[in-house]
């Protein structure tokens, strides 16, 4: 594969002063690779064009949605001159250009979708994380669902968005404007069947809703706007007030066995099969031991520092760090056995990791990191690999953030070791890492 340009994430700049501004215009397009952000590459005329709605290899007559003005647009395919073996009908009646922009790929066959992730992640480990293209090489992992269809059924909490007149639907693709839903089919049947959308819509009469979260299998959440003094920064949307007004106030998870209780507007994993599926993976590549001593860093409701505490047993110990509150307070209901393991509420910074191993009191020898999106970052990944423990497992959502914290550790003298790659939020752009980091000298 050709590296593609980086997906250019700002969106809404101007076009160039004097250049032509080409949204609306119609292009014919031979489709290059694919890129992160759920699009494929092609040039037009010496600009690039990130081009939603089809594959690689394909020949697309397009529109452009979007005009970056940095050398870049946006287009979608709207027919498809030659089509990709790997194509297929969307199983979805919301898919395609300007339709919903929940999913990126229901145009793409299962294996292909996996391809596509496979071929995103090693780019970012070449590309920002420094990696030869032999060690950056992954299969994407797909993840059993309970259906008949792994790609479909799998989502177990959604956000349905509130039109002005009152019904709901998803936004469309980098867009404020709403594609009204009838059902969802990648959402499991609690969360995106008709009676679970009518449901939603229901709740959506309420006043001030601009948005219902649907959380498997009978949690609804009403947002509402936040207050203007929740505002993060110039031109930044604040999150949404967040409040239960159906179902129990904690949802029940069993994963390997251990049943754990989480909030329903607190973090889990979405796939029914991830969180058991980045545990196992995580588990075997670090092959915790007793009497170790672990950091489980943004630990949400202490789902790896319950393994972590299983494994290292009653001698060892874990230390979690987790910085919303609700989720340490799961937490510590989902640890009540394991009084060797615990989570604590804090950011995750470099003067919180060294506090965090100074009250183990002893050596650290294995590190959990699951940061958000964003990643760890480079301040984070010194403190920790300076604690200089025997094993890091990184799970990471996102494989830029990935490769640039990977690229910090191999500056500070670590390698990638292992790497399982897992699918699971198949239809869309995004796919789950889990990394093992090593001294790249066996101390
Ligand atoms: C990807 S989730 C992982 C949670 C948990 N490991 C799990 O698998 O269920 C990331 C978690 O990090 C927390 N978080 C986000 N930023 C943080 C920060 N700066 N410091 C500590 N925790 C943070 C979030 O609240 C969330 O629970």
């Amino acid at each position: 594969m050709t590296n593609p340009p980086a997906d250019p994430a700002p969106a809404g700049q101007a076009p160039a002063e004097g250049r032509p501004n080409w949204a609306g215009r119609e292009l014919l397009l031979e489709v290059g690779a694919v890129a992160h952000g759920g699009h494929c590459v092609a040039r037009y005329e010496g600009r690039v064009v990130f081009v939603r709605h089809t594959l690689p290899g394909e020949t697309v007559r397009a529109v452009v949605t979007e005009d970056g003005g940095a050398g870049f647009c946006r287009a979608d395919a709207v027919e498809i001159l030659t089509a990709s073996p790997d194509r297929v009908a969307p199983p979805c009646p919301h898919a395609g250009p300007a339709r919903c922009g929940g999913c990126d790929w229901q145009h793409a066959s299962g294996p292909a979708q996996r391809r596509l992730k496979a071929a995103v992640i090693a780019e970012a480990l070449t590309r920002l994380g420094g990696l030869a293209p032999e060690q950056a090489a992954v299969t994407v992992e797909e993840l059993p669902v309970d259906g008949p269809n792994p790609l479909l059924g799998w989502r177990t909490r959604t956000v349905y968005a509130r039109t002005s007149d009152g019904r709901i639907g998803f936004h469309r693709h980098r867009g404020s404007s709403i594609e009204i839903i009838g059902h969802c089919p990648i959402a499991t049947a609690p969360v995106g069947s008709p009676s679970a959308v009518a449901r939603a819509a229901q709740a959506a009469d309420r006043p001030g809703a601009t948005g219902i979260e649907v959380v498997g299998p009978d949690a609804v959440l009403l947002h509402t706007p936040a207050p203007a003094s929740a505002r993060r920064g110039r031109g930044r949307r604040p999150p949404d007030r967040v409040q239960l007004i159906e179902g129990p106030a904690s949802i029940e998870h069993v994963v390997l066995g251990r049943t754990f209780r989480v909030r329903p507007d607190g973090f889990w994993q979405v796939h029914p099969a991830a969180a058991a599926t980045f545990v196992e993976a995580a588990l075997a590549m670090l092959d915790p031991q007793p009497g170790e001593t672990a950091l489980d860093l943004y630990a949400g409701a202490g789902l790896f520092t319950a393994f972590l505490g299983d494994r290292v047993g009653p001698t060892g110990a874990v230390l979690g760090l987790e910085s919303s509150r609700g989720a340490v307070a799961d937490a510590e209901a989902n640890l009540g056995d394991l009084p060797h393991a615990q989570v604590q509420v804090g950011s995750v910074d470099p003067q919180s990791v060294t506090r965090l191993a100074a009250d183990a009191g002893r050596a650290i020898d294995v590190v959990v990191l699951d940061p958000p999106r964003s990643g760890a970052g480079g301040p984070v990944m010194a403190a920790v690999l300076g604690l200089a423990p025997r094993a890091v497992a990184y799970i990471a959502c996102d494989p830029a953030a990935f490769a640039r914290d990977v690229r910090t550790a191999a500056d500070l003298g670590w390698r990638l070791a292992g790497l399982r790659a897992f699918d699971a939020f198949p239809m869309t752009q995004h796919m789950e890492c889990v990394g093992l980091l090593l001294p790249a000298v066996a101390p």
